[in-house]
C-alpha cells in the first residue's frame, strides 16, 4: 500500500552551514517527504545569502518545485513550519578556533566538542540554543527541532532543564560515520544492523552489532578485522584519517567493545595534543576548505550563467536527519542512536544522565530502549566523571557560577590539575564576552 505523501516546510536554522546543501539535497529527494517549502535562517546574512544563491540553483537545476525563503528574521523563519533542523554555530568558525588553541596553548587538548575546547563551546551554545528555542517555541509551538548542534550532551542537557516540554530530538551523525567507514572497509552493509551502543554524546561504545543478514553479532569479527587490517581510509581528509589510526589504536588496547573515535581525546589527551598544530587547527582546515567551498560555489553560480552543476551531494549527514523526520511524520517507528535523558536506559548509571542510546522513533516522539545489562566499570567510571564535569558546566550556566565553571573544568578528563583548569577557564571568560552568561 503507497503511503500518502505529507507536505511540510521545514526550516534550517544555522543554514549558513556547509551542511546545507546536503541536507537540502537529501530532502529533495526524499521518496517520502513532500518538502513544499524550504526556509534559511541564519544571524549572519551574508552566510545566509551565500546559501541561499546555492540552494536556489539547487531547486531550479533539479527542477523541484520547491518555495525557498532566506531570511534573517526568526517569525519569518519559523511560522507555520513543521521542522526545524538546528544546525548553528554560536560564535561561528572564529570562536571554534579559540576553542582549540586556548587549551593547546597550555599544553591541552584543543577540540570543538570535547575537553576545555568543547566546553568553551558549550557555554556558547548554552546561551544561544536557549534563544533560538525560545524562539520557535514563539512562532513554532508545534513544529519537532531536530538539533545537530553541538556539543549535543550539553545543550540536550539544557534544552531538558530550560524548556522539559519543548519536542527536540538531539541527534549526532558520528555512529553513522563509524558504522560506514566499518562497512566501507570490511564490507558489510549497515541496513542489516540492529545495534547495542551506549554512552554520553562523543563517549560511547558498541556493545553489540547484530547483523540479520548473518543471524549473529558480527562486533567480534570486525574488532578482529580494525585490529589486523585498520581502516580504509582511502578518501578521507588527513585529520579524519589520523582519527581513525587512533581509533585503531583505542581498539588494539581495549579490545572488548568498538569504541567511538571522540575517545581519543580523553584516552590519549597527550598523543592528541603532540599530533596537533596550534597554528593549523581543524577550524583553519574548515576556513581552508568546507567554507571557502561556499564562497568558491557562489562565485562559480554568480559568473556562470550556462552552470549545469555543482559539487554538493546528498549525504548521509542529511539522510540520518530526514530519516529521523520520516520516522516521526510516519510513525515508522525506526530505531536511531540519540540523545536522551538516561531514566534506567543504562540501569547501573545515574537517572539523570544525558545518554546516548539507540531509540525507536515514532509519531509520540522517541522511545529510548532499556539495555538490560550493566555496563562495565572502565566505561562506568569515565562517564561518572564525564558526566559530573558536563552538569556542573551548565549549572554554571544556570546559576552564573564561576566556582562550578571552574569545578567542571577542573574535573574535565583532559584536565591534569586545576589550577591550569582555572587558567584556561579565565582565558576562555575573557575571549568569549557575551557569547557566555556573567560568571560571578
Ligand atoms: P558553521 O559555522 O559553518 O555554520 C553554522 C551557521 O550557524 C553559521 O552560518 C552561523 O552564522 C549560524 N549561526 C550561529 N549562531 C546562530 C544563531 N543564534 N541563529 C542562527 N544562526 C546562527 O558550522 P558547521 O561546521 O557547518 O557546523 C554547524 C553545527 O552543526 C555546529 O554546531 C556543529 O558542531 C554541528 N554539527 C553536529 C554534528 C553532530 O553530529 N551532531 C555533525 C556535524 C556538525
Ligand atoms: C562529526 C561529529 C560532529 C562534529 C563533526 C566535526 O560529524 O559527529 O559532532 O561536529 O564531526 O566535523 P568537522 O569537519 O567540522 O571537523
Ligand atoms: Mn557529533
Amino acid at each position: 500500500m503507497s503511503v500518502e505523501k505529507k507536505k511540510i516546510k521545514v526550516t534550517i536554522a544555522g543554514a549558513g552551514s556547509g551542511y546545507t546543501p546536503g541536507m537540502v539535497l537529501t530532502l529533495l529527494k526524499s521518496d517520502e517527504l513532500d518538502v513544499n517549502e524550504i526556509r534559511l535562517y541564519d544571524n549572519d546574512s551574508e552566510k545566509n545569502k551565500d546559501m541561499g544563491i546555492i540552494i536556489d540553483f539547487i531547486i531550479k537545476n533539479g527542477g523541484y518545485s520547491v518555495k525557498i525563503l532566506v531570511t534573517e528574521d526568526p517569525k519569518v523563519a519559523f511560522a507555520g513550519i513543521d521542522f526545524v533542523f538546528s544546525q548553528i554555530r554560536v560564535g561561528k568558525i572564529e570562536m571554534r578556533e579559540k576553542d582549540e588553541k586556548i587549551p593547546l596553548k597550555y599544553g591541552l587538548v584543543g577540540q570543538e566538542t570535547c575537553g576545555l575546547g568543547g566546553f568553551s563551546y558549550g557555554m556558547r551554545s548554552m546561551k544561544g540554543f536557549s534563544e533560538l528555542v525560545e524562539l520557535i517555541q514563539m512562532y513554532a509551538p508545534n513544529a519537532w527541532i531536530l538539533n545537530y548542534t553541538n556539543p549535543e550532551t550539553i545543550v540536550a542537557e539544557t534544552v531538558r532543564r530550560k524548556f522539559p516540554k519543548a519536542k527536540i530530538i538531539n541527534a549526532c551523525d558520528m555512529t553513522i560515520g563509524i558504522e560506514e567507514i566499518i562497512c566501507d572497509s570490511f564490507g558489510y552493509d549497515r541496513k542489516n544492523w540492529i545495534q547495542e551502543y551506549y554512552g554520553l554524546n562523543h563517549f560511547g561504545w558498541y556493545k553489540s552489532i547484530y547483523d540479520i543478514s548473518k543471524s549473529k553479532d558480527v562486533m567480534p569479527e570486525i574488532i578482529d578485522k580494525i585490529k589486523e587490517i585498520g581502516f580504509n581510509t582511502e578518501g578521507l581528509d588527513k585529520s579524519w584519517a589520523l582519527t581513525y589510526q587512533n581509533m585503531r589504536k583505542l581498539v588494539k588496547d581495549f579490545p572488548e567493545n568498538i569504541p567511538n573515535n571522540y575517545l581519543e581525546y580523553y584516552l590519549y589527551s597527550e598523543m592528541i595534543v603532540e599530533e596537533s598544530d596550534i597554528n593549523y587547527t581543524r577550524a583553519n582546515q574548515i576556513m581552508d576548505g568546507r567554507l571557502k567551498k561556499i564562497k568558491d560555489t557562489v562565485k562559480e553560480i554568480k559568473n556562470n550563467p550556462n552552470l549545469d552543476s555543482i559539487d554538493y551531494e546528498s549525504d548521509s549527514h542529511g539522510q540520518y536527519i530526514v530519516d529521523i523526520a520520516t520516522s516521526l511524520l510516519y510513525n515508522k517507528n525506526n530505531r536511531f542512536i540519540l540523545i536522551v535523558e538516561n531514566m534506567g536506559a543504562i540501569p547501573n548509571l545515574r537517572f539523570d544522565a544525558t545518554v546516548e542510546v539507540p531509540c525507536y522513533v515514532n509519531s509520540k516522539g522517541i522511545e529510548p530502549i532499556r539495555l538490560g545489562f550493566n555496563i562495565p566499570d572502565f566505561h562506568k567510571g569515565l562517564m561518572e566523571a564525564q558526566v559530573a564535569s558536563e552538569k556542573l558546566l551548565v549549572d554554571a550556566h544556570f546559576e552564573n557560577s564561576y566556582q562550578k565553571a571552574l569545578e567542571a573544568f577542573a574535573l574535565n578528563q583532559t584536565v591534569p590539575n586545576a589550577l591550569v583548569a582555572k587558567k584556561v577557564l579565565d582565558e576562555f571568560i575573557e575571549a568569549n564576552g557575551d557569547y557566555w552568561v556573567e560568571l560571578r
